[in-house]
């Protein structure tokens, strides 16, 4: 059983195949015990979570019990108003305004499986493949209960936490702050990783020491975000790539988050993650609920790699959802790069034409088919068809698509609204803003008031409509610009500071609506490129495109950083023109054929501008791709040289049956005389031999791993892509 409650020593045991989370009573104190390699079994929560004397400055929470204080003791679920005076998970304040909280334990039950969080994307689970812990702790004077719920995969490796309230007691609860896992480790000798970017420059790995006092990232943008995303790890000093302990907290949200660590006094590092505490306030009235999101854990013991391949899996299986969950994704084509506004019916099919000559399966039409939008000036919310661009309509186009054999795919902002719109003129109160104050636009738009339920059920209806209408197989679902002035025109005084959570809210209800009802559609989302790369948006949408930024050597440090956490399966790559439009770079075709390979790929431009030599290369590419999908999309990926550390980049994928082992490398600049470089391969049968398909040379697997393949560093972006397959 993957949890074990110890009624007489009051421990519960979540156990995993490798790793084990423990937590049990200590007093009235529920008490982080342990979180690592697997152990059975502890004598006591004491012996795993020690406490002592520690002096006058921290105060005891019951005089019969002098020696133990809640400030130095590892919490399951710290509160704000004991004697420990941490950085609290909770915060409220209560009908006599006051904000002491204290929890002690009600109830538990453990249950098969894993209920869902109601309103709210998280990773799903059968019957038997995982169990789930609600613990209940009470608060007797205002009657809240607080659940904590964990559910542990336990062949997977992971652990889900969430925390929902119930407000039992008879007054209104104001809650400033609820974060959704936290854990106190009783070291701080830590590295953090964190994956902070900016727009076409996303999730740069960074590695840093903890320090005394607060570490943040965050979000305060209205979504995940570009500039930091909602991951961090806690990595042993001597971790690497592929050994030593590191622990990852990752949330299932696409809003505003906060995540860190807080290292005390005592050298204990408290980490956390949940909702950003800054601006937010939720009144939970007598007889309500709130659930906080759920943070996805993963302790792994080999190394970031090891966490990564866990992280990979889980997605793979218990987030991503619907028809192409696990089927192979089709190669499409963009015309965003290729035309930009610029367009009309005949321009795209000519698109279409010369990709369906290569092999390309799916014809997205991006931005620009709508309203009178030939520019980014204007039209975004008046989701009707430009008849001067498309005089056959989205069904029209969509049918020529189609009659080459073909799938088609269209373009979507359905969360904003351009003031210059026939929508605005309707509904100027639609929009996110605080009345009497300015409206400041980003990229000439404002954000739609998710928070309302007529705005929701408007875009549903639209969106709905579009799709039934017209044969449309995939939806590119962008969002283009942060929240600034946050306020509902919807929501009354005291519930302002909800807005941007209930917004998420309403997203989510939009799209679980829309992707239940559309369950054959393929649904990318998309932000300005990878600023909502969370698996709150996986949960609905299988695939996210990973930046705008379609360099394939500055993809080379967005795909490694993305895949910290997130599978390849879920990357959007596309091989663009030459000079690439975002950094003027000119790289060969191979190179960003290649590095699109590793993820979701497609083209983002006119075939029909290549020459004849160069299409030749991209239906090679495209070839390469289809033989390659299976095993980079379903199998383990293992990085094995760093862009951030070297020269090379270098990622091997093994297929699930581990019979195929493809190597990607990638030579950034050319180098005289360089030295000697080989790669190692991860993980494969020693004694089994396994043979190069171009090539044909063959080696054993102990060899690859040993001794490796040599790379050469003899040319500029140089790129090479070696398939192995097992012989006995
Ligand atoms: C965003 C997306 C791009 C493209 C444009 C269209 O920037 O990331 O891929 O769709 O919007 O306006």
């Amino acid at each position: 059983m993957p949890i074990i409650y110890d009624e007489s020593k009051k421990i519960f045991y979540m156990h995993t195949k490798n790793t084990s989370y423990i937590a049990g009573f200590v007093s009235k104190y529920f008490v982080h015990a342990y979180w690592g390699k697997r152990v059975n079994e502890i004598p006591s929560v004491e012996a795993a979570a020690p406490y002592c004397p520690r002096g006058s400055f921290s105060a005891c929470g019951d005089k019969n019990e002098p020696y133990i204080s809640a400030d130095t003791l590892p919490l399951e679920f710290p509160v704000y108003g004991n004697p420990d005076l941490r950085s609290p998970a909770f915060h409220a304040e209560y009908y006599d305004g006051s904000s002491v909280t204290e929890l002690c334990y009600a109830s538990h039950k453990i249950i098969n499986g894993k209920p869902k969080l109601e309103g709210l994307p998280s990773a799903f689970a059968g019957e038997n493949e995982a169990q789930t812990l609600e613990v209940c702790l009470h608060d007797e004077k205002t009657d809240i209960d607080v659940y904590l719920t964990y559910t542990v995969f336990e062949e997977k490796d992971a652990i889900t936490r969430s925390v929902k309230v119930e407000n039992n007691g008879k007054s209104v609860v104001n809650i400033s702050k609820i974060l959704s896992a936290s854990v106190d480790f009783y070291s701080a000798d830590f590295d953090m990783i964190s994956l902070p970017g900016a727009w076409g420059r996303e999730r740069r790995v960074q590695r840093t020491p903890l320090s005394r006092g607060a570490m943040i990232v965050d979000s305060k943008r209205g979504a995940s975000s570009h500039q930091m995303n909602p991951f961090i790890a806690l990595a042993d000093k001597k971790t690497t790539e592929n050994s030593g302990d590191i622990y990852g907290m990752n949330f299932v949200y696409s809003g505003n988050f906060t995540a860190g660590t807080e290292v005390d006094q005592y050298g204990m590092a408290r980490m956390f993650m949940g909702l950003n505490p800054f601006d937010f306030n939720w009144r939970l009235e007598s007889g309500e609920t709130f659930t906080a999101p759920e943070v996805v854990m993963v302790y792994s013991n080999s190394g970031i790699g090891g966490m990564s391949r866990i992280y990979h899996n889980l997605y793979r299986n218990n987030l991503c959802r619907g028809k192409y969950a696990k089927t192979p994704r089709p190669v499409l084509i963009n015309n965003w790069e290729a035309t930009y506004f610029d367009f009309n019916e005949e321009k795209i099919v000519n698109i279409a034409k010369k990709a369906k000559e290569i092999g390309v399966e799916l014809m997205v039409l991006d931005d620009g088919w709508f309203g009178s939008r030939n520019n980014d000036k204007s039209s975004l919310g008046d989701w009707f068809v430009n008849e001067t661009k498309l005089p056959n309509g989205i069904s029209g186009l969509a049918e020529k698509i189609e009659a080459l054999g073909m799938k088609f795919g269209l373009w979507f902002e359905p969360e904003m609204i351009s003031p210059v719109s026939r929508l605005y003129e309707m509904h100027p109160d639609w929009c996110l803003h605080v009345p009497g104050r300015a409206r400041s636009e980003g990229r000439n738009q404002l954000v739609l008031d998710y928070s309302n339920k007529d705005v929701c059920d408007y875009i549903i209806n639209t969106v709905g409509e579009i799709l039934r209408n017209a044969k449309i197989s995939y939806v590119k679902w962008d969002m283009n610009r942060h929240m600034t002035e946050i306020g509902s025109a919807y929501l009354p005084a005291e519930r302002q500071r909800e807005t941007a959570h209930r917004y998420m809210l309403g997203l989510y209800y939009v799209l679980e609506t829309l992707v239940t009802e559309f369950d054959t559609v393929l649904f990318e989302s998309c932000s300005g490129g990878g600023g909502r790369f969370d698996p709150g948006m996986l949960y609905y949408m299988p695939q996210t495109w990973t930046s705008d930024n379609s360099d394939a050597i500055e993809r080379l440090y967005i795909q490694y950083g993305t895949s910290i956490a997130y599978p390849a399966i879920t990357m959007g790559a596309h091989v663009s023109a030459v000079p690439n439009h975002q950094v003027h770079r000119v790289t060969p075709i191979e190179i960003r054929g290649d590095v699109a390979a590793m993820g979701q790929f497609g083209f983002e431009l006119d075939l029909n501008r290549l020459n004849a030599d160069e299409l030749q290369k991209a239906k090679e590419c495209v070839e390469q791709y289809k033989n390659l999908r299976n095993i980079v999309h379903f199998g383990d990926m293992y990085r094995l040289a760093s862009p951030f550390e070297s020269n090379h980049a270098v990622w091997q994928f093994i297929s699930e049956d581990k019979n195929s082992v493809a190597f990607f490398c990638f030579n950034i600049l050319a180098e005289v005389n360089g030295k000697y470089w080989f790669i190692k391969a991860e993980n494969l049968d020693p004694e089994s031999m396994y043979k190069e398909k171009e090539c044909g040379i063959e080696l054993s697997g102990a060899a690859l791993m040993n001794i490796g393949l040599p790379i050469m560093s003899e040319s500029d972006f140089g790129s090479r892509v070696y398939l192995f397959e097992k012989m006995n």
